[in-house]
């Protein structure tokens, strides 16, 4: 029998920072080491998706390898049979899904999604069509491979919901064409997410670290040297109570540096939080902290440095092909149903 699928796509737009690292990363490649062998785990970059707002065309190809590559440096297992990962255009039945689940998508429920009324405000001269489509291709991507389980953030809920709406109808039209992935609230139960890790920004504590950002100095890039990472944690901002504690209400940024000490030197919080709470100095726990980080970043980026552009497209177009084969075989069983073919 063939096993369930949990699936997940990874943007490769910006830097990724240490904030997914710890926050994407680390958890998709504990996820994989707890369901491997139980569930088949699908990990694709959409790189359809980078380019529905303004990029650098010249950088999406390296770009999209390079985030494949951070995944396997931060510990999944590309050799694993159960795993598969991919790039979507490189598997064509995705754009052509997408195209017959436009005709069965309505124009008002696409106008309700809550991410493009925000992207298209923030980018509002240059407003694409397929920012507005997104969704319908990512609701494509997830048909495709019938799968069950899709861990996302919150922001992608609606995106989901809206997958799930246009599989019930079409399997209510049509007859069974589709897996109809669980609800958001399922996903969240099954995948039980650290809720509690959320690594700060460093200028401003009260957000989250974001690669967004254009505040370098928020931020620590996976690709920042360790003396630059070094430098940004020795200028972090904290407050100025004067006495360390272990509170994100009153001292986010004293509390960021004890959440990423114990992350890094991979302690419990509350075996690092009793080594520092109460001493009335910053700067040796921005040192420590300091050291953390530059070291996680050359052991980081000496894996990373190890895995070659040809070890990285052998496993890919191992999974491509595999994956091509299941794609095409939803694409044609939905290619029937509409009659396009016999
Ligand atoms: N939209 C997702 C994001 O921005 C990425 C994505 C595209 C995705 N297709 C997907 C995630 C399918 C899960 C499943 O994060």
């Amino acid at each position: 029998m063939s096993k369930e699928t949990i699936l997940t796509g990874v943007r490769a737009n910006e830097e990724p920072t240490l904030g997914n690292y710890l926050g994407a990363f680390v958890p998709m490649v504990q996820m994989q080491k707890k369901y491997a062998g139980e569930y088949q785990i699908n990990m694709f970059v959409p790189d359809l998706h980078s380019f529905t707002t303004p990029i650098d065309h010249s950088a999406l190809y390296a770009n999209t390898l390079k985030n494949l590559k951070y995944f396997i440096a931060a510990g999944l297992d590309a050799r694993d049979e159960n795993t598969f990962i991919y790039r979507q255009s490189f598997i064509p039945a995705h754009s052509e899904l997408t195209w017959i689940l436009d005709c069965f998508t309505s124009f008002g429920e696409m106008s309700r999604m809550t991410q493009f009324k925000e992207k298209s405000a923030e980018h509002s001269s240059n407003v694409s069509v397929g920012l507005f489509n997104y969704p319908v291709l990512m609701a494509a991507d997830i048909l495709l491979y019938n799968a069950r389980y899709v861990p996302v953030g919150e922001d992608q809920f609606q995106h989901l919901e809206i997958t799930r709406d246009i599989a019930t109808r079409m399997n209510n039209k049509f007859g069974e064409l589709f897996t109809v992935p669980d609800s958001t609230a399922k996903q969240t139960e099954f995948i039980k997410r650290d809720k509690g890790l959320r690594i700060r920004s460093l200028t401003n504590p009260n957000k989250k670290m974001s690669k967004s950002s254009d505040d370098q100095k928020s931020k620590i890039n996976l690709n920042d040297t360790p003396e630059q990472a070094r430098k940004k944690i020795m200028s972090a901002t904290t407050d100025s109570l004067g006495v360390i504690n272990f509170d994100w209400e009153n001292q986010p940024g004293i509390t960021n540096l004890l959440q990423l000490l114990a992350i890094l030197t991979d302690r419990p919080q509350e075996e690092v939080n009793a080594e520092w709470i109460g001493q009335t100095q910053y700067g040796p726990l921005k040192k420590a902290v300091a050291e953390a980080v530059a070291s996680f970043l050359s052991n980081f980026q000496a894996r990373l440095d190890a895995i070659t552009d040809d070890d990285l497209l052998k496993v890919l177009e191992r999974s491509e092909r595999a994956m091509t084969i299941v794609a095409n075989e939803t694409l044609l069983r939905v290619q029937k149903a509409v009659g396009l073919r016999r």
